[in-house]
């Protein structure tokens, strides 16, 4: 079976050039351009396509998809908000994922973010290179003994919650799922989780319950001086309402790793150009926020994952196996 590869990375290529040997009934073809219903039309002889979570996967590209003959959709990424499985299913093309590939590195660049805007690190680092020696401004919190809430405790939340109290901090958590895993966590409403927490990291999914979670009445809810952090989906966070907290001097920090404006844009011309989007820069024009480029899931072992998982369910669509990664 020929998959066809959309947002080809170097890395990409790469990864899943280093494993494609195990697959000899696989013939992977990348493709740099991103998904579209466009660049769909170009399809041929390919029964499978391979998208990322920057892809266009909507009815549309689906519909033209279809009448390329593609019956399967890879996703190599856990999201799926970009693609429409009502109208995959209804175009008979099934939908795989890679769900929880490398929780741990997710969960270490959250961490990552949180401790850089604590002790002001994209600062001091640019400070000490100009031979700039002074601590003005660079006063942090210890996180030993202060709150870490997470918002959804699922594998990635698990991860970061366990991360936490390795720094000796009171985990709290909200999510309708209890984790059985996390013993040392206490679960409580979103209220008081917002009320009482220092560190706020939030790992649920975008869905229309979730979409603008943190608003101008949730910020209102969290302690002053509280560091957010965000390495689930852009669209959990209303924007406006984040940047008017931070005018407010609502919080100490805010790590970003994902943003409202980011799909479909930032990713296609990553290589290329910067982006730079209206509300995303003027994010970026305040000192105690850092923004990083989607990258929580770039490492490593993760990437490996990624490459077995996506070639695994090929596979198993192949044979006509059941799996437990398909969406539809
Ligand atoms: P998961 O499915 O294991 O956990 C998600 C948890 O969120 C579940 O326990 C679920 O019950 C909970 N949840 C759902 N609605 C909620 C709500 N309204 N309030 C609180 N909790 C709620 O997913 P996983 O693997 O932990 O991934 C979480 C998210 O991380 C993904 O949906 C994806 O958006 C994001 N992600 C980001 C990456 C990056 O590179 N920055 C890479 C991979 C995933």
């Amino acid at each position: 079976m020929r998959i066809t590869f959309f947002a080809s990375k170097k890395y990409d290529i790469d990864s899943f050039n280093s494993i494609k040997g195990q697959y000899p009934e696989l013939e992977l073809e990348y493709w740099e351009t991103e998904l579209s219903p466009k660049t769909a039309s170009y399809v041929t002889d390919s029964e499978a396509i391979c998208a990322f979570v920057s892809s266009d996967v909507s009815r549309e590209t689906l519909r033209v998809l279809h009448d390329r003959g593609v019956k399967l959709v890879l996703m190599r990424c856990a999201g799926f908000n970009n693609v429409d499985l009502e109208a995959a299913t209804e175009y008979g093309i099934k939908v795989m994922r890679v769900p929880g590939y490398s929780p741990e590195a997710v969960a270490e660049h959250a961490i990552a973010l949180a401790m850089a805007v604590n002790r002001h690190l994209h600062k001091a680092y640019i400070r000490v290179r100009e031979n700039n020696f002074s601590l003005q401004g660079l006063e942090g919190m210890n996180f030993y003994g202060k709150t870490a809430g997470i918002i959804g405790t699922g594998k990635i939340g698990a991860a970061m919650a366990r991360i936490c109290r390795g720094f000796g901090m009171k985990v709290i958590g909200y999510d309708m799922y209890h984790n059985p895993d996390l013993d040392f966590m206490e679960y409580v409403e979103l209220d008081e989780l917002l009320a009482k927490s220092d560190l706020i990291s939030l790992h649920c999914p975008l869905l229309d319950s979730t979409h603008h979670m943190i608003n101008l009445e949730t910020i209102g809810k969290m302690k002053d001086g509280v560091i957010l952090i965000n390495t689930s989906r852009g669209g959990l966070i209303k924007t406006e309402d984040l940047i008017a907290g931070i005018r407010d001097h609502k919080f100490a920090g805010v790590g970003l790793d994902v943003y409202e404006e980011e799909a479909g844009n930032v990713f296609e011309n990553r290589e290329d150009e910067i982006l730079m989007h209206s509300t995303t820069s003027r994010l970026l024009s305040f000192p105690n926020v850092i923004v990083t480029s989607h990258q929580g899931f770039f490492s490593r072992e993760a990437l490996e994952a990624i490459g077995q998982t996506t070639l695994d369910n090929a596979m198993a669509f192949l044979k006509n196996e059941k799996s437990s990664t398909e969406l539809n």
